[in-house]
C-alpha cells in the first residue's frame, strides 16, 4: 500500500493526543496529506460503539466487549484508513489493535494470541508501518489523569493490576516486534519525545 500507516499506543494519560498533534502539525508542515483518526470512534458508526464500550451502565462480557472493539475496527479500516492509505496518505491514529491484546487479552485476561487474531480477522491484516508506545508506569498515568479529569470511563475506572498488565504486555508486544515498535518513556519532556518520534517516522517518508 502507498500511504504510510502510524499508530500511537499507550496507557491513559501517557500523552499520545500532544504527540499525535505535535506529529501531525510536523508532518503537515512537511507537506504531507495526513488522516488523523482514532479507535474506538472515528467513524459515525465507531463513535456509537465508543459510547457503548466506553459509557454504557451494568456489567458487559469480556467477549462481548472484544469483539465490539473489533467491530469498530473492521469497520473504521474499511471504511477509512484503507482507502485513505490507498490514496497515498499518512494515517497517524490514536490506538489500534495492540490496545486489544493489552486491555481485553491481558487487561480482561481473554489471551493475547486469541485477541490479536480476531483484529487481523477484523482488518484482513493490516498492520501498521510503526507503532509508538508511549511508555508509563500504570500509578503516574493515573495520576495524569486525575489533573485532567472527574469522571472516569468503563475502562480507566478499572483497578491498577488491570492497568499493570494491559503495560507489561505492551512491552512484550514491543519486545515481539522491535521493527514495528519505538518505545517511548512517557515522563520525558513533550519536545524530547516528539523529536525521538520525528526522527524514527521520517526514516519511512
Ligand atoms: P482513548 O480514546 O485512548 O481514551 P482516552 O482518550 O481516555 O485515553 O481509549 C478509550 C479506552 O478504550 C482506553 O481506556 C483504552 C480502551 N481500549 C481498549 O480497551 N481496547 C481497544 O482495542 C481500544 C482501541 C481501546
Amino acid at each position: 500500500m502507498a500511504g504510510l500507516f502510524i499508530t500511537l499506543e499507550g496507557g491513559d494519560g501517557s500523552g499520545k493526543s500532544t504527540q499525535s498533534r505535535l506529529l501531525v502539525e510536523w508532518l503537515e508542515s512537511q507537506g504531507h496529506t495526513v488522516v488523523v483518526t482514532r479507535e474506538p470512534g472515528g467513524t459515525d458508526l465507531g463513535e456509537e460503539l465508543r459510547e457503548i464500550v466506553l459509557h454504557r451502565r451494568g456489567h458487559m462480557a469480556p467477549r462481548a466487549e472484544a469483539l465490539i472493539y473489533a467491530a469498530d475496527r473492521a469497520h473504521h479500516i474499511a471504511t477509512k484508513v484503507r482507502p485513505a492509505l490507498e490514496r497515498g496518505d499518512i494515517v497517524v491514529q490514536d490506538r489500534y489493535l495492540d490496545s486489544s491484546v493489552a486491555y481485553q487479552g491481558a487487561g480482561r485476561v481473554l489471551g493475547g494470541d486469541e485477541v490479536r487474531e480476531l483484529s487481523l480477522w477484523a482488518t484482513e491484516g493490516l498492520l501498521p508501518d510503526v507503532t509508538i508506545l508511549l511508555d508509563l508506569d500504570e500509578s503516574t498515568g493515573k495520576d495524569r489523569l486525575a489533573e485532567s479529569r472527574t469522571k472516569y470511563d468503563r475502562l480507566e475506572s478499572e483497578e491498577a493490576e488491570f492497568h499493570g498488565r494491559a503495560r507489561d504486555a505492551y512491552l512484550e508486544l514491543a519486545a515481539a516486534e522491535p521493527e514495528r515498535f519505538l518505545v517511548v518513556d512517557a515522563t520525558r519532556p513533550v519536545e524530547d519525545i516528539a523529536a525521538t518520534i520525528r526522527d524514527r517516522v521520517s526514516r519511512l517518508l
